[in-house]
């Protein structure tokens, strides 16, 4: 992730310096960034000229003590507390005073980041997406600690590098990572009950409500013990909520090592030749798998929005963005109808009585009161 935010900044005219703690990492770096702009320049992205002056302006270096003159540090290190926490306090007394010290974390708490440093109003999360240099998506999240300056100045410094940026609380998987959990669970539930096979509710979730990928699809390109890992985090972090329940299916093909595309099989067999099942291609029942992960999506978002995690505008913009959904989740609930989001979601919760399908307050109290969240309602 580093080197991509590297690669972002002196795209934007920044100079960048790029530290370590492993010189091959370093060295690895690059040669990759090398490469990357040199095939920018083959497909005639950027000019040759355009391309060395970027790479002109990342310097590799070899300790942290030349951040000496940085105005902003954008840690993207192993995800472990302790390395981080132990990182920023090193930082700290080697860059100015006002320099702003940012963690791309996309698990960890800002907050227990921040704590790490003596003045720990100058630090906040700016969570990229991968790949960087092309995901359009910046979740920005100040810890409780953070001055209102430094999330001003961090905002208007993404913005400037041509980004979208979105404001979120400091709480597990921010927005992203937290509104799309219901992608994978519900599906993997849908699969695990035998209410269809993989194919079928990839088919009924590309073809029928048009995300580009289905969510096992999806899963084997993350790579299934990822995934799994960023599910069982959120669950753990929620202090085991069970709406983020990690899926036994998920957990043996992570165990077993189908991995995914990366190790050749997954949900499916990415073997040269291979024969994967094809998808039953029943429209009432895609309609079905649809609705259902559709609504559990729609609560997640609208639970989010309750709890204060981001404006309707920023979540609806993340999902769109940062994870190219077809739509807004809330725009969605509004098309559907949020009286029909609480019925479906109240149908489930009294077929199933799991805490899982319990409606949000949120949606409930928008359908009392007749509300839309987007929606401009016309008195004729
Ligand atoms: N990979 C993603 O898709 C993704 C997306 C968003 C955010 N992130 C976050 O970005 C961070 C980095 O993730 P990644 O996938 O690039 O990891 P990575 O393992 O590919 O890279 C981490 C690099 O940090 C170096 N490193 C480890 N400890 C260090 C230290 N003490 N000082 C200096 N360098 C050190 C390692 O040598 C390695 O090159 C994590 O916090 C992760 O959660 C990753």
């Amino acid at each position: 992730m580093g080197s991509g935010i590297a690669q972002v900044a002196a795209t934007a005219g920044h100079d960048v310096l790029i530290y370590d703690n492993n010189p091959q990492a370093l060295k690895r770096t690059s040669e990759k960034l090398q490469k990357i702009l040199n095939r920018l320049v083959e497909k005639g992205r950027i000019d040759d000229p355009t391309a060395k002056a970027i790479f002109g302006r990342i310097y590799f270096v070899e300790h942290m003590s030349s951040f000496r003159e940085c105005g902003l540090i954008i840690e993207a290190i192993i995800e472990d507390l302790n390395i981080k926490k132990a990182v920023f306090e090193q930082l700290e007394d080697l860059v100015p005073n006002d320099c702003i010290l940012a963690t791309n974390t996309s698990s960890l708490s800002v907050a227990s980041i921040a704590s790490a440093c003596e003045r720990s109003e100058r630090v906040i999360g700016i969570h990229f997406f991968n790949p960087a240099p092309l995901m359009k998506l910046v979740e920005i999240i100040p810890a409780i600690q953070t001055s209102d300056t430094v999330l001003a100045e961090a905002k208007k410094m993404i913005d400037s590098w041509g980004k979208l940026t979105v404001v979120t609380k400091d709480t597990p998987g921010f927005i992203v990572n937290r509104v799309a959990r219901p992608f994978y669970g519900e599906a993997l539930r849908i699969l695990e009950e035998g209410m269809a096979d993989v194919p079928t509710i990839d088919w009924a979730m590309t073809e029928i409500a048009g995300f580009r990928m289905g969510p096992f699809t999806l899963m084997d390109y993350i790579g299934n013990d990822i995934n799994y890992k960023v599910t069982e985090t959120v669950f753990k972090s929620f202090y085991y909520d069970p709406r983020y329940k990690p899926a036994f299916t998920q957990k043996r093909l992570s165990e077993a090592g189908y991995l995914g595309r990366k190790s050749g099989r997954g949900y499916y067999d990415y073997a040269e030749g291979a024969v994967n099942p094809k998808p039953k291609k029943d429209k009432a029942l895609g309609q079905n798998i649809v609705d259902r992960i559709v609504v559990m999506l729609i609560n997640e978002a609208a639970d989010a929005l309750y709890l204060n995690i981001a404006s309707s505008d920023d979540i609806d913009l993340a999902m769109t963005k940062g994870v190219n959904y077809p739509k807004g989740l809330l725009k969605w609930a509004d098309e559907i109808g949020i009286k029909n989001c609480v019925a479906r979601l109240d149908e489930l919760h009294s077929e199933y009585l799991e805490p899982r399908y319990r409606c949000s307050p949120q949606l409930r109290r928008m359908a009392r009161d007749g509300e839309t969240f987007f929606l401009v309602k016309v008195e004729i």
